[in-house]
């Protein structure tokens, strides 16, 4: 049985530990107390009518005892659990340093070589990774349970955070914050790579497989990869922003009392600038993906909403 996530950092087991020593501390005393509870409710029980119950003042040992034991255990909990803490926030000089944006409702990964990831933490096995995270918005929290690592994103300020992944592998990132309406659907991955693999990933060779899919079915694998999904449906239903379902080639009504046909130039001007034309009735939350979206990718998606008829 799974009593925990996966441990795939090098933290996880040291979270672990902690976790478990208070448990079995806790659980221990449960059982100590239980079991003396029962016993004198038994033993000291009402026998008789008109039993008079014995006047007992107390007892310097007894509570001498009571109040040191329990005082050192949390003592130590506090010990222990600080050691853990400390190290949790105590980056790895030779860390590799990775720029992390939240915003309503995506994740934003830029590397130091210049490249940029969507909803996609690329990361090499076996070396410290520091994040170093800042939010576009509102709070957003950095949460990967099989790393046990969990920071807020707070606008106007950097936060940071640190693991070394230990297992090749893919993870759920989740954001733990509640961030408004695409909360739930802000969800990510991160990537695990041996090191030789990373180095073939961060010189590009694997995007070039990704754009060599036909720009429907490209513009599809976005939908959700990029996270789309979160504000448009394609279906039909309205979310946070208009439906994909029918979209292309109609007229839809402007904030501004104007009407625009939608077409290949109106999509794309709405993906790179959001709010330079925005629909009626909805509100102006979409992020820029100017610098997120190559033009390939924009016509791929495009090349998908077209299909949505
Ligand atoms: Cu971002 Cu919840």
């Amino acid at each position: 049985m799974n009593w925990v996530p996966e441990v795939a950092s090098n933290l996880a087991s040291k979270v672990d530990a902690v976790l478990w020593f208070i448990t079995v501390v806790s659980l221990v005393f449960f059982i100590i107390i239980s079991f003396v509870l029962v016993y004198f409710a038994i033993r000291y029980r009402r026998r008789q009518e008109n039993e008079e119950t014995p006047y007992i003042t107390g007892s310097h040992v007894l509570e001498t005892i009571w109040t040191i034991i329990p005082s050192f255990l949390l003592i130590v909990i506090f010990a222990y659990g600080f050691v853990v803490y400390k190290d949790m926030r105590t980056p790895p000089q030779d860390s590799l340093e990775i720029t992390v944006t939240g915003k309503q409702w995506l994740w934003l990964f830029a590397y130091n070589t210049g490249k940029t990831t969507l909803n996609e933490l690329y990361v090499p096995e076996g070396r410290p990774i520091k994040l170093v995270m800042k939010s576009d918005d509102v709070l957003h929290s950095f949460y990967v349970p099989a790393f046990r690592v969990k920071q807020d994103l707070v606008g106007g300020m950097y936060t940071d955070l640190w693991f070394t992944p230990t297992k090749a592998g893919t993870y759920e990132l989740f954001c733990a914050e509640y961030c408004g309406t695409g909360h739930s659907a802000m969800l990510g991955k991160v990537i695990v790579m041996s090191p030789q693999e990373y180095e073939k990933w961060e010189k590009g060779e694997e995007e070039k497989a990704v754009s060599s899919l036909p720009p429907a079915e490209l513009g599809k694998k976005l939908y959700t990869e990029r996270g789309c999904n979160a504000c448009h449906s394609i279906d039909g239903s309205t979310l946070v922003g208009p439906t994909w379902k029918g979209l292309y080639g109609h007229d839809v009504d402007l904030q501004d009392g104007t009407k625009v046909t939608v077409n290949e130039n109106y999509i794309r001007e709405s993906i790179l600038e959001p709010q330079a034309q925005l629909v009626k009735g909805y509100t102006p939350t979409m992020p820029s993906f100017k610098g997120v979206l190559s033009d390939d990718e924009i016509s791929g998606i495009i090349a998908y909403i077209k299909t949505l008829k």
